[in-house]
């Protein structure tokens, strides 16, 4: 399979049976995972889309940013259990933190790289991870505080130089929502005016609390409905076509 032919998952494969997909292309795939605040979902999110992508044959890096190190706990609960497909980098975000730090992991990752940041991100911090991601993905509690607070966040992101020298590919992602629109409405209309996707919800169920626990993502969960595919479905689609995008208009 050569770089070109594989560099998007086909839209029928997304969420279908695994079948390898490697990325040779040397366009390194990078997402970050960001808010500002902590509780919302980054984690969760970067080790769903992990096991998601590691699942189907992709060279994956998981780089987890964040002095708590959940996404590291997850990855060796996922080895323990088996499952030694990903490449797990822990850098732990302190007041030490330059933009020389993201080097190494830059140089060591494959195809994908995946970034769970730590809450209270920026600065020069996010300003040097802005200049490595392609897409930021930014998850958002239904709460008043949590949406002024992401609003807050998409403004400095907005604003940073790396995004000014190359702006970046943002999208929201609702979690924990049991319906979107009443309580998300302020957001909806800022991001609107902005053209940044509010991609999907993703509904409040345990089943991300056992994922996290047992080193694998909610899809990998037989448990997982209908809703849960479908709200998946609609971000791995989102990212394969900047992931796409990324390949073809490198200088977009
Ligand atoms: N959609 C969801 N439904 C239920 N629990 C969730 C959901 N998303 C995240 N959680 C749980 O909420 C807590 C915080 O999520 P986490 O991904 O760690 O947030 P962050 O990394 O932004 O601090 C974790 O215990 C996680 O398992
Ligand atoms: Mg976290």
């Amino acid at each position: 399979m050569t770089g070109s032919d594989s560099a998007v998952i086909p839209q029928d494969e997304v969420l279908a049976p695994a079948r390898p997909v490697s990325d040779r292309g040397g366009h390194r795939f990078v997402i970050l995972l960001a808010n500002a605040k902590g509780g919302c979902g980054k984690t969760t999110l970067s080790t769903s889309l992990a096991s998601y992508y590691a699942g189907r044959g992709c060279d994956v890096t998981l780089l987890d940013l964040d002095p708590q190190q959940s996404a590291t706990q997850w990855c060796r609960q996922r080895k323990d259990s088996g499952n030694d497909d990903i490449r797990l980098i822990s850098i732990p975000l302190d007041g030490r933190f330059h933009a020389g730090k993201l080097q190494g992991p830059l140089r060591e990752a494959g195809d994908l790289l995946i970034i769970d940041s730590p809450a209270g991100l920026n600065g020069t911090a996010l300003d040097a991870l802005l200049n490595i991601a392609r897409v930021v993905l930014v998850p958002v509690l239904p709460s008043p505080i949590d949406i002024r607070a992401a609003t807050r966040f998409m403004q400095s992101v907005m604003l940073s130089p790396a995004n000014r020298r190359r702006p970046k590919r943002l999208a929201v992602i609702a979690n924990r929502a049991r319906e979107r629109t009443r309580m998300y409405g302020k957001l909806e209309l800022f991001l609107h005016s902005l053209k940044i996707p509010f991609l999907t919800t993703l509904r409040d169920t345990q089943l991300y609390v056992r994922a996290a626990g047992e080193g694998c993502g909610v899809l990998d969960l037989q448990e997982a409905d209908q809703q849960d595919r479908d709200a998946w479905r609609t971000i791995i689609e989102w990212l394969e076509i900047q992931r796409h995008l990324t390949r073809t208009l490198p200088g977009l």
